[in-house]
């Protein structure tokens, strides 16, 4: 075992895990369920996180790799109470079903539209080609994205 210390939605948290752990496994085992284990080999973008203000698959980053990282779950951009304005846009769009894909695709739309306020459709398609999610068929998980876009120009 090893021990490393990671930052995680603001809070530095010191966690213990095997040498070749992966990110995913360390951060379910220390309490983050809303970050989600699907395929394990990297292609459903269900257990992404932004790891040092990048998206990235976390069941295909060695902990061990990454310690001392900044690393941003869906549960740091906003809670139920508090929700962000992705969250809640993907509330409102009905892009909600099962919501297993959810956290991964928040994610990766909030990592799009930190670099692209205003996506193309093709954009967008681009941004969430590693997400897959098995309900939706994808339409509303667009409108979403679109309505998030709308209403952060919004905000400034
Ligand atoms: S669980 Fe990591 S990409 Fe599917
Ligand atoms: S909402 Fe069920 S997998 Fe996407």
């Amino acid at each position: 075992m090893m021990e490393g210390c990671f930052v995680i939605n603001g809070i530095e948290k010191k966690c213990t895990f095997e040498p070749d752990a992966m990110l995913l496994q360390v951060l379910r085992d220390g309490g983050h369920s809303e970050v989600k284990r699907g395929c394990d080999t990297g292609e459903c973008g269900a257990c992404a996180v932004v790891l040092n203000g990048e998206l990235v698959n976390s069941c295909k980053v060695f902990a061990a790799s990454v310690v001392g990282a900044e690393i941003v779950t869906v549960q740091g951009l906003g809670t139920v109470h508090r929700p962000h304005v992705i969250q809640q846009a993907f509330v409102d769009a009905g892009a909600v079903q099962c919501g297993f894909c959810t956290p991964g695709m928040i994610l990766a739309t909030y990592s799009l539209l930190s670099q692209n306020p205003d996506p193309s459709d093709q954009e967008i398609r681009k941004a969430l080609d590693g997400n897959k999610c098995r309900c939706s068929g994808y339409v509303k998980i667009f409108d979403a994205v679109h309505l998030a876009a709308e209403r952060m120009r919004d905000h400034g």
